[in-house]
């Protein structure tokens, strides 16, 4: 008999929410979903909870959720509606749920996921953001409460599965040498350097190969998205940044690959589509049908790889230094990304702005040692301030 998995699914709106549902929608007998999240997006909530029925929907905003909860009942729905961000630590938390699909973007997707970590659930992790500011913290809350990670981000998941099931920490003891992170190197890979200050987020937001939020697509376009990734490596699978080598792939179909000391080199591949690692990590350790496309080798009939061009994108260059400062330096870069990034979606600063505020903001804070929660979220306050100094210089 198959168990029943009982989802809390935070940021069910966004991207990673709604592709989790369809991969959720076809298999009724495996999950139900007691709890949806959003930060504001009424409508799109509302058709969720028609669908899904859940116990509970929560939006940060507590306007939206007004809203919403007047829907709700309009459509005699027996779902309950709460709001903020304890709310949200509330549904991450529920005893009764099993498993917490970590989609919220940024740094608002930290408390909740912790909270997720505390009470043991499965935590499937695409909000990388919570690894990158708080690394050690967060793997240690994990272990103490014995919960279970497994990587959304289809990177990780394509290292995750080709690793040896055993791994436990110790890419030595299982003959790893290296990790092979890909990179489809974004929309501008080609661009003449002189073109990048005018792009626009239009622009920015076109990526070739996989349709993803705002946030991460810019992420994607700097690179800054390889160098979380890079140091969201470093903390899951304890590889150290000489560990971690970043392979330009533009065809996005190699998601990562292992190697191994023996000169082997395993790799995951598939289409570039969301739902095959939310299914890998949902029906973990069995395997079930997502509607994914068949990989088409001779439609692809070609892969390439090159280096990274640390000129192009020093957001890379930056995600590699934070990891090396250490302590409070990545949820330092995390924070200032998150402001410039947005400021840039705004049209309030050039893309080129972006690794320029990052750098500037990253040397006036320096680093800390951070040990608890409050410390990370001390630090990527003070790099918000910052950040906000620096764009007031810049108007
Ligand atoms: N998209 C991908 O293919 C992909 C791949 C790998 C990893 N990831 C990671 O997955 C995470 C989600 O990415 P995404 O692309 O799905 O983002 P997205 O499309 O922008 O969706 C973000 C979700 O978070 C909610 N949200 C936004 N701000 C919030 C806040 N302050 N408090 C609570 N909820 C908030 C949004 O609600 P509203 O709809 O109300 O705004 C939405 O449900 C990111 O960490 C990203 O790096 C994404």
């Amino acid at each position: 008999m198959i168990a029943v998995r009982h989802l809390t699914i935070l940021g069910s709106t966004g991207s990673i929410g709604v592709s989790t549902l369809d991969v959720v929608a076809r298999h009724p007998d495996r999950f139900r979903v007691v709890a949806l999240t959003a930060n504001k997006s009424v409508q799109k909530i509302l058709e969720q909870c028609r669908r899904f029925e859940p116990r509970y929907a929560v939006l940060l905003d507590e306007t939206s959720a007004e809203r919403l909860q007047v829907e709700v009942r309009r459509a005699g729905l027996a779902t309950e509606v709460l709001w903020g961000v304890d709310s949200l630590e509330k549904v991450a938390s529920l005893p009764d749920v099993d498993t917490v699909m970590a989609a919220i973007v940024g740094a608002a997707g930290i408390r909740p996921t912790f909270a997720a970590a505390a009470t043991g659930k499965r935590v499937l992790l695409a909000n990388k953001e919570t690894m990158v500011m708080a690394g050690r913290i967060f793997t240690d809350v994990v272990k103490e409460n014995h919960a279970t990670l497994l990587p959304i981000d289809s990177e990780h998941n394509a290292i995750f599965q080709s690793l040896p099931q055993h791994f436990s920490g110790d890419l030595r003891a299982v003959g790893v040498r290296r990790i092979l992170l890909t990179a489809s190197g974004g929309p501008f890979r080609q661009m003449p350097l002189s073109a990048l200050e005018n792009v626009t987020p239009g622009q920015a937001c076109a990526h070739p190969n996989w349709v993803m939020g705002q946030k991460i697509s810019v992420d994607s376009a700097t690179m800054m998205n390889k160098g979380l990734e890079v140091i969201e490596a470093h903390w899951l699978f304890e590889a150290s940044p000489e560990q971690i080598e970043v392979v330009i792939h533009p065809q996005s179909i190699i998601h990562s690959m292992v190697e191994y000391v023996d000169g082997s080199v395993l790799a995951q591949l598939g289409n570039p589509d969301m739902r095959t690692p939310i299914a890998h990590a949902l029906g973990f350790p069995e395997r079930i049908e997502t509607g994914v496309n068949p990989l088409d080798m001779f439609k692809v009939a070609r892969l390439d790889f090159e280096a990274p061009d640390f000129e192009r994108f020093p957001c890379l260059r930056l995600a590699y230094q934070a990891l090396a400062s250490g302590g409070s330096a990545p949820a330092v870069l995390n924070a200032a990304n998150e402001v410039a990034v947005d400021s840039f979606l705004k049209c309030l600063m050039p893309f080129t702005s972006i690794p320029a505020m990052i750098e500037d903001v990253m040397q006036t804070i320096g680093r800390r040692d951070i040990a608890t929660l409050d410390d990370v979220l001390a630090a990527d306050g003070m790099a918000r301030e910052a950040a906000q100094e620096w764009l007031t210089c810049l108007a």
